[in-house]
């Protein structure tokens, strides 16, 4: 006898399992299957996809252990505090994450509990159509559902005839799980994760090296920006080459040595510990069956769907990093939120275009809506204001001035087209942006508003201010 409900989701990552809870909270009978390898401590898999198992929350908590660190062993003894040199116990580290991980993926199933999501434990492909429903198998069980919510994520690319071990040769499960600090690291990709795992190690004692094959640093962010991130990454002991091209990788079991080509042509090796391969992320659509129900793919295998994440297909929808958009797990909270009040017939929404990126370096990267030369490009009149951390209290209070705000608006109509900042806490800060920009905010808008004092939002307020050419400190 077939399992039978109103709304399957395949995949419990932040796309899906979200969209399992808000579809249950409006009263469909839903259910939500997973196939994750990694099993919980009752033997299931675990909830929450790549965010929560081996992407955003354990870097996360390696990037503040490795910051307290740092701070431990270069910024406290100018604050007066004095401790020995600070070393530190790896195992403990990861064991913390692994906690914070557990803790988590746990809550998830909790969340399932309390709206009544079921949870089918296995990996969903489709068998075809009977009537109204959807058949889907999900391990050995035929499962069948009207509305189907695809949300099956990501995985990482890897280099063409370089296998990963994870140990020697890592992508992003090996990097976020090393039981020791190697002497050197070498990574390949200078993307979101190069650069908060490479920082993550080099906090930590390791010698970093990052290649990167396109000529340009962080060509996805303001110039501005990447200019400044370039500059104090290289500072802090990051080695960032770019324009390189990979050769040979010859990974052993003590180390790895890569060939390449630098930006001027010359050939060039370099020897480490480990490399990490961090080249993008492809969707997880094989192993999906879509040709059993002539669902349509894109010719880099994502599903593809319309604005509103419909598929060709009607009662199919897919969200998160398995369609088109950046791969963000709030990108992909916003898409399964939107879907499942689509299907209860209200009116989802998510807007694409302001989705606020952030790299959770030191300091901290992030942006909503256009960079500058997406305007100049565009050939869009703009003002901006710029306003550095230093000449914020809070941040020299901190001890932490370094970066800046930087804000731009429409010249003509003032409002705001998008907002860059590099700088302690910017992760936070972004989302006052976020706000005025969903509000069509005006800078003027934002330089009117009261700003608690000392914060370091008052940087952006100041940047606000500098579009109009009136920044009161600065
Ligand atoms: P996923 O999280 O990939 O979840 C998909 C789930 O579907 C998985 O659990 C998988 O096992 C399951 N699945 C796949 N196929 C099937 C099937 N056929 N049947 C059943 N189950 C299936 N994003 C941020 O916004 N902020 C960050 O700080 C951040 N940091 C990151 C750090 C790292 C190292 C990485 C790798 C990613 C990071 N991301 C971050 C990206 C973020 O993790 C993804 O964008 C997000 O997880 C995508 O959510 P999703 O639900 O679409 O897919
Ligand atoms: P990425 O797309 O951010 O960066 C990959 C980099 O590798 C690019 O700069 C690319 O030019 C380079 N590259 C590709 N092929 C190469 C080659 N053969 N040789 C050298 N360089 C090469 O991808 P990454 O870092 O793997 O992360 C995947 C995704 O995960 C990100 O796009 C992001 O969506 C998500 N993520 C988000 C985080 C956040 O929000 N803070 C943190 C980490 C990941």
């Amino acid at each position: 006898m077939s399992k039978q409900f109103d709304v399957l989701v395949i995949g419990g990552g932040p796309g899906g399992y979200v969209a399992a809870i808000r579809a249950a909270q409006l009263g469909f009978a839903t259910a939500c299957c997973e196939s994750n390898p990694y099993a919980d401590p009752k033997g299931e898999p675990r909830l929450g996809g790549t965010c929560l198992n081996v992407g955003c929350i354990p870097s996360k908590a390696l990037l503040h252990t490795s910051h307290l660190f740092e701070e431990a062993a270069h910024t406290f003894a100018g604050q007066g505090i004095k401790v020995s040199a600070p070393s530190i116990d790896v195992p403990v580290m990861k064991a913390r994450k692994d906690g914070v991980v557990t803790q988590l993926t746990a809550g998830i199933k909790g969340l399932f509990k309390k709206n009544k999501v079921t949870m089918i434990p296995g990996h969903g492909s489709f068998v075809g159509k009977d009537g109204e429903f959807y058949k889907v198998k999900v391990g050995g069980e035929e499962v069948l559902a009207k509305q189907v919510i695809i949300a099956t994520g990501s995985k990482p690319r890897h280099l063409p005839n370089v296998p990963v071990d994870q140990k020697i040769v890592m992508d992003n499960e090996g990097a976020l799980n090393q039981e020791s600090v190697p002497k050197k690291l070498a990574v390949i990709g200078a993307g979101v994760i190069g650069l908060e795992m490479g920082s993550v190690w080099r906090r930590l004692g390791s010698e970093v090296t990052i290649l990167e094959a396109l000529p340009d640093f962080m060509p996805f962010a303001d110039q501005d920006v990447a200019k400044e991130a370039l500059k104090l990454f290289t500072k802090q002991g990051l080695s960032i080459q770019t324009g390189v091209k990979i050769g040979e990788i010859k990974a052993g079991k003590k180390g790895v040595s890569i060939a390449y080509e630098s930006k001027d042509g010359k050939a060039e090796k370099l020897d480490a510990d480990r490399l990490i391969v961090s080249i993008g992320r492809i969707p997880n659509t094989d192993g999906l069956n879509a040709e059993a129900v002539g669902l349509k793919l894109n010719e880099r295998g994502m599903i593809e769907v319309d604005g509103h994440c419909r598929t060709n297909l009607p009662g199919v929808w897919a969200v998160g990093d398995v369609v088109r958009g950046p791969m963000l797990a709030h990108k992909a909270m916003e898409e399964g939120v939107m879907v499942a009040e689509l299907i209860a017939g209200q009116a989802g929404h998510c807007n694409l275009d302001l989705v606020p990126g952030v790299i959770y370096t030191a300091p901290e990267i992030a942006w909503v809506g256009k960079s500058e030369q997406q305007l100049k490009a565009e050939g869009v009149a703009y003002k901006a204001g710029k306003i550095p951390f230093l000449a914020n209290g809070r941040a020299l209070g901190m001890g932490d001035p370094s970066g800046f705000v930087k804000m731009l608006a429409c010249a003509k109509t003032d409002c705001i087209l998008g907002v860059h900042i590099i700088g302690p806490n910017a992760s936070e800060l972004i989302s006052e942006a976020v706000v005025a920009m969903e509000f069509g905010g005006a800078s003027e808008d934002l330089a009117r508003i009261c700003h608690a004092h000392p914060t370091l939002s008052e940087a952006v307020h100041e940047a606000a201010l500098a579009c109009d050419k009136r920044a009161l400190h600065f």
